[in-house]
């Protein structure tokens, strides 16, 4: 009569097998608070059961039928410890006899094959296999588990999410704050580009908005030239409510027209100006004395 694993084995297995069938569907360790995990396990753990306590019925029905001398050496296997009863049966060599009942009869040059039964281990895994295989199949195909796309728009979402919560978070430049420096100026320049060429027109030559390359200011709100751009830009102009106070508005960062700023000033100060003569608007307002 062949031994029967203990039940506490087969829990073990059968937990194994849900941590993994939970995880790859859930992804994260979530499962662990969902009610459909711990009902499962509970049901596994009875059906586990159940099938130990049918086995058991049959094990005592076939003991009954046995001879006085076999019923002694079962149990006397039996006291064996589980483990060291598998590593024996595992490592166990077949005796002449039993590999003559399991001969196939064919064979070559005395090589002969013999007509061993599979081990219980690998059909488990096998009909495993072949269950997930279906599950997965099914899930993939109805649900949006494991879909590239989903999964994607979700990454990306939470990407962007967790990008705002840093830009509410991040300090921005301030007018007492910001410098200009050169490392803003390409930076600076894409912003221009998608904010302001609209009326100030390519390279701040000046269109409805005036020439920003030149020294002529009609707003000089502050000692320096940068901190003046800042200031216009940040708080609009107090004459001519077209040139918008992006900052206030909350339409740029701080950091942006720090950026843009340092744009303004790059082609105001490192750059020649743009003249009539070459495309470039008249000067507007009064010729600026800017503090170094
Ligand atoms: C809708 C048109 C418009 C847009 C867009 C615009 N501006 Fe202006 N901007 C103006 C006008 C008009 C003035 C002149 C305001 C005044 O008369 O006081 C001006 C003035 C300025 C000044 C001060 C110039 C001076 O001589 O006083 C700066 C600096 C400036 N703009 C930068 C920018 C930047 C940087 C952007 C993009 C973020 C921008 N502007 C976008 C129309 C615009």
């Amino acid at each position: 009569m062949k031994r029967r694993t203990p039940v506490y084995i087969n829990i073990l297995v059968v937990l194994g097998l849900l941590l993994v069938v939970f995880y790859m569907f859930a992804q994260t360790s979530e499962f662990f608070k969902t009610k459909y995990f711990w009902a499962a396990t509970i049901v596994s753990i009875i059906v586990v059961f159940i099938q130990s306590a049918i086995g058991d019925l049959i094990e005592n029905e076939k003991f009954k039928k046995l001879t006085e001398e076999e019923k002694n050496q079962y149990l006397a296997e039996t006291k064996v410890p589980y483990f060291k009863h598998l590593w024996a049966s595992a490592s166990k060599k077949q005796t002449a006899k039993e590999e003559e009942d399991i001969l196939i009869d064919h064979g070559f040059d005395g090589i002969m094959e013999l007509d061993n039964q599979l081990p219980k281990w690998w059909l488990g895994l096998f009909y495993f296999g072949i269950a997930y295989c279906v599950l997965y199949i099914v899930s993939f195909s109805f649900t949006d588990f494991a879909d590239p796309d989903v999964e994607y728009n979700q990454e990306h979402k939470a990407q962007i999410a967790a990008v705002e919560k840093y830009l509410e978070t991040v300090p921005q430049a301030t007018l007492e704050t910001a410098v200009f420096t050169e490392d803003h100026v390409e930076e600076g320049k894409a912003i221009f580009e998608t904010n302001c060429v609209a009326c100030h027109m390519d390279a701040g030559k000046g269109g409805i908005g005036p020439n920003l390359t030149d020294n002529f200011w009609i707003n000089q709100p502050e000692k320096t030239l940068y901190k003046s751009i800042f200031h216009v830009v940040y708080n609009g102009s107090p004459h001519n409510p077209t040139m918008q106070a992006w900052g206030q508005n909350g339409v740029l960062t701080g950091n942006d027209i720090e950026k843009v700023s340092a744009y303004v000033y790059h082609i105001n100060q490192e750059q020649a100006p743009i003249t009539q003569a070459q495309g470039g608007a008249a000067p507007q307002g009064t010729e600026a004395n800017w503090e170094k």
